[in-house]
């Protein structure tokens, strides 16, 4: 099948450019001596992970528990949660959860540890455990290293919790644009961490896992980074957002839409709009008219422009302002290359937030 023969819009990949973003990738964590333990949230497909795992990585990293049954019920056995999640239906569900594979959660208060512990007694599990430690994101975890520590200290002696070390999020430094400053920033995120572990271990307790960093800091890890597994999830698709940047990533996913309506000169119409793309993070634009602003509205994307020749019915393809969250906006995706449609499959983890 050809990609014009598709209903749209529709969301496509270039499994092309999916590939080398996985190389570069892949050679990045080798040269510097990294584990790479990829975000889910930017992409949900059970098969990514699994491709993900095939080309090397450790685990995964989730964002909410559903995702992390998802990954487990497929098979993925070593799932990190990135996250809090204090309320007790869901601690009940991670002991559970850490019955069917190796699995790490996020804790920043002495109330989760204690219901993480309870809930692991009674599954017989054991529950790794990473204090979350807030390097200036402002998001969830403790920002003080003697609270840090007394958490730490009450995980470690917790018989069912097994505390391994540090999730340091600098989410705040992913899309800073001025190279110099994202640099700094992440050179004072290393050596904060430095410090902290520095810290921790003089009290007597061993930091096995700094676990952290995103698609748009990954190349300020040195070799000698204090972190020692990386959660980038954007890198394997690439949207507007990240494009400011400059990295070596390139744009894989695509939502193929078409012009339905040309405006006298004026402009031309295509379907899909924010109901099947994402507008947080950046506005996003046609990869065939990348310097033009487009206008978003819910089903349709309008271009202030009518380029030579361009008729109704042609296939133009936008390109998300924030791959993750348009990757929940839909149930399935097709697997490109050239123009043939390889595959259609589905988005399994799509929706799920709790
Ligand atoms: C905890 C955590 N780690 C890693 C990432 C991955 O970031 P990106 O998709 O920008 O690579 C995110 C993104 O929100 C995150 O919240």
């Amino acid at each position: 099948m050809n990609v014009h023969q598709l209903e749209t819009p529709a969301l496509i990949l270039d499994l092309d450019r999916y590939e080398e973003n996985f190389r570069i990738m892949k050679n990045f964590t080798e040269a510097n001596g990294i584990r790479l333990r990829p975000h889910y949230k930017s992409h949900k497909c059970t098969w990514i992970a699994h491709d993900q795992i095939a080309a090397g990585a450790k685990g995964i990293t989730c964002a909410t528990l559903g995702e992390a049954e998802d990954a487990a019920r497929a098979g993925i056995e070593d799932i990190l949660i990135a996250n809090q999640a204090p309320q007790m239906s869901k601690v009940t569900r991670i002991a559970y959860l850490a019955t069917c594979c190796r699995l790490t959660v996020c804790v920043d208060s002495t109330e989760n540890i204690a219901a993480l512990e309870a809930a692991a007694a009674l599954e017989s599990a054991a529950i790794h455990v990473l204090v979350e430690y807030d390097v200036g994101m402002r998001r969830c975890g403790v920002t003080d290293a003697e609270e840090f520590l007394l958490l730490a200290k009450l995980a470690d002696a917790a018989p069912h919790l097994v505390f391994e070390g540090i999730q340091a999020y600098a989410g705040n430094l992913s899309h800073e644009a001025d190279f110099e400053k994202r640099k700094k920033n992440s050179d004072w995120v290393e050596s904060r961490l430095s410090a902290l572990k520095k810290y921790v271990e003089n009290a007597g307790l061993k930091i096995r896992e700094v676990s952290g960093t995103s698609t748009g800091t990954v190349q300020f890890r040195p070799k000698n980074s204090v972190y020692t597994e990386i959660q980038p999830g954007s890198y394997i698709f690439m949207d507007k957002a990240y494009s400011l940047l400059n990295l070596p990533f390139r744009n894989a996913l695509f939502l193929l839409t078409q012009v339905i309506s040309v405006v006298g000169k004026e402009r031309i119409v295509t379907c899909g709009g924010m109901k099947s793309i994402s507008v947080d993070q950046a506005n996003p634009s046609l990869a065939e008219y990348p310097g033009i602003p487009v206008e978003m509205s819910e089903e349709h994307c309008t271009l202030p422009f009518v380029p030579e020749g361009i008729t109704v019915g042609d296939y133009l393809r936008l390109i998300p302002g924030h791959c993750c969250t348009t990757m929940n906006l839909h149930d399935h995706m097709y697997l490109v290359r050239k123009d043939k449609v390889m595959d259609r499959r589905e988005i399994v983890s799509r929706g799920k937030s709790r």
